[in-house]
């Protein structure tokens, strides 16, 4: 049984075949429509969610398994003090595959020790999201066609943006990418990831706070938002929440075949003035996140689809 807690849990090979499979759901959806006939997911999610529950929730159904879950720590007996060992000690008896996102870095891992059925790692406080990075790299491999050889910027908060950290893990292990590492001085990516991934891996970065200056230099400029609930005082929020504006104007200064990414939700940190814009790959990004999830979940139920 396997657990994905980050996108390191797989090989570039086997994440290669997860993207291939992915890519052959978007072609063929029909094929796949009664897979997981009789399977259940649960979706065990302690913090608010829109695209990545119901991105799960809505791959299982295309599947045809079934789903189960909560929304919120508020409606599960997180409230009345259980520990997330237990609960997915009794998950287990009800379903066959566990999507969990908790705001404590660490708890999906926890979790997965006690559990019976594969989890999954949906996001776990400022730390990791490797089921976005895979959304991010079907997106990439499927837009620009490689995920090598690519110049990626990654501006807003590098800091706490679990999704910035599970990208610059995944794509170091693909030749010659460069990142051009972008935010305010405060919000700069942890050491661990500079120190460990980055340095460790000899990778060609750079870490700048100008936007318009790293712009005309990119491939994919991937955008986030400032993570406001991992702030520890408002002021600091609001200081840091409009630092990046991405228009109509600033993007004059980016290649005509730039990508613009956004894990999503976006708050002020791209215009709505160029959602129009043929660069602008955010929303086909989400659609690229169910496709990723039914290949993870046929993967990891080792479910086979000739
Ligand atoms: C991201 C997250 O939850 O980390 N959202 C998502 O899953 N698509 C990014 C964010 O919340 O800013």
């Amino acid at each position: 049984m396997r657990h994905v807690m980050s996108p390191l849990d797989f090989s570039v090979e086997e994440l290669g075949q997860i993207l291939d499979l992915a890519s052959d759901i978007e072609a063929n959806p029909q094929k796949y429509a009664h897979a997981c006939a009789g399977r259940k997911l649960a979706t065990l999610f302690y913090e608010p969610s829109t695209r990545t529950r119901l991105s799960f929730e809505a791959a299982m159904l295309n599947l045809g398994g079934s789903v189960l879950g909560f929304s919120s720590a508020d409606s599960s007996s997180a409230a009345k003090g259980e520990s997330v060992s237990d609960t997915i000690r009794v998950i287990s008896c009800y379903a066959d595959i566990a999507a969990m996102r908790h705001p404590k870095e660490g708890a999906p891992l926890v979790a997965s020790m006690k559990s019976g059925i594969p989890v999954i790692n949906a996001g776990d406080g400022g730390h990791q999201h490797p089921t976005q990075t895979m959304t991010d790299l079907l997106t990439i491999r499927s837009l620009k066609g490689r995920l090598d050889n690519i110049t990626v910027g990654i501006c807003g908060d590098l800091k706490f943006g679990r999704t910035v950290h599970s990208l610059i893990e995944a794509m170091v292990r693909y030749p010659n990418v460069r990142f051009v590492l972008i935010s305010p001085e405060e919000l700069r990516i942890p050491d661990y990831v500079r120190d460990d991934v980055l340095r460790k891996n000899n990778q060609d970065f750079k870490e700048v706070t100008r936007l318009e200056d790293a712009l005309p230099e990119l491939d994919i400029l991937y955008m986030t938002r400032v993570q406001k609930e991992r702030f520890f005082n408002e002021e600091d929020y609001v200081r840091m929440k409009d630092f990046y504006i991405l228009d109509k104007q600033k993007l004059t200064l980016a290649k005509p075949d730039m990508m613009v990414l956004h894990p999503l939700p976006r708050v002020n940190e791209i215009s709505v003035e160029i959602d129009d814009d043929p660069r602008a790959a955010y929303f086909r990004q989400a659609q690229y996140g169910v496709y990723v999830r039914m290949a993870l979940i046929l993967t990891l139920l080792e479910v086979k689809v000739c």
